[in-house]
């Protein structure tokens, strides 16, 4: 199992400070990106990204919560993305927006929010490198895990027979709650839990023993 460290709940004002003694520990970090429309919360944009797209090698794992997110692809490719993970909720076109994804040699994600179900997402299955499951209705960190997510990420693990995508599951991961998906995804995204543990390093290797 692969760890995504989502950066949201980091001190932003420091952030290269705080991630650099983890770069080594994880293997994505997770780019969570809202644009107060798609999601009740603004976050960032591809200018933080950029900045930080020097700093370091680690894969980055970009989640757009912003919709009609094919007007900003080429933004998150330039600042660095090596995936981008867009929301089946957020627009109609998604073939076309996956398309565009690919078209720049990067990896494409689709999300669905708890309320979604899998089979929603079958028509782009054959197009997708990840899928992103939410356990949590997107906007916060923090929040507490959905166990209707644990359903889904069976059903796809069924899918991984017949198509090529990894699952990756999003929201309310602690050392608890890895616990009920651990076999059952190939990344896990983490945030809160290892913002505020006093030793972070220790709670990364935590999780990815579980
Ligand atoms: C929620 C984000 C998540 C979240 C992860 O909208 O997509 O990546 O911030 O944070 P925790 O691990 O705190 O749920
Ligand atoms: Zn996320």
């Amino acid at each position: 199992m692969k760890l995504s460290l989502s950066i949201l709940d980091f001190d932003l004002s420091n952030l290269n400070n705080e991630l650099e003694p983890l770069y080594d520990s994880i293997d994505y970090i997770h780019l969570d990106v809202m644009d107060g429309v798609f999601v009740p919360n603004i976050s960032f944009g591809p200018a933080l990204i950029k900045s930080l797209r020097n700093k370091t090698k680690v894969v980055f794992d970009t989640h757009l919560m912003i919709t009609e997110p094919i007007r900003y692809i080429e933004k998150f490719v330039s600042a660095g993305s090596d995936i981008i993970t867009i929301h089946l909720e957020a627009t109609k076109e998604i073939r076309k927006t996956l398309e565009l994804i690919k078209s720049h040699n990067i990896l494409a994600g689709i999300s669905i929010k708890p309320n979604t179900n899998v089979d929603e997402i079958l028509p782009y299955l054959d197009l997708v490198d990840l899928v992103l499951v939410m356990s949590v209705e997107p906007g916060f960190g923090g929040q507490k895990f959905m166990e209707n997510s644990i359903k889904k990420l069976e059903a796809l693990r069924e899918l991984q027979l017949k198509y090529n995508f990894k699952i990756s599951i999003d929201g309310g991961i602690n050392l608890e709650t890895i616990k009920l998906i651990k076999d059952k995804t190939d990344i896990f995204v983490v945030g809160s839990q290892v913002a505020k543990a006093d030793d972070k390093i220790m709670t990364i290797k935590k999780l990815k023993d579980a």
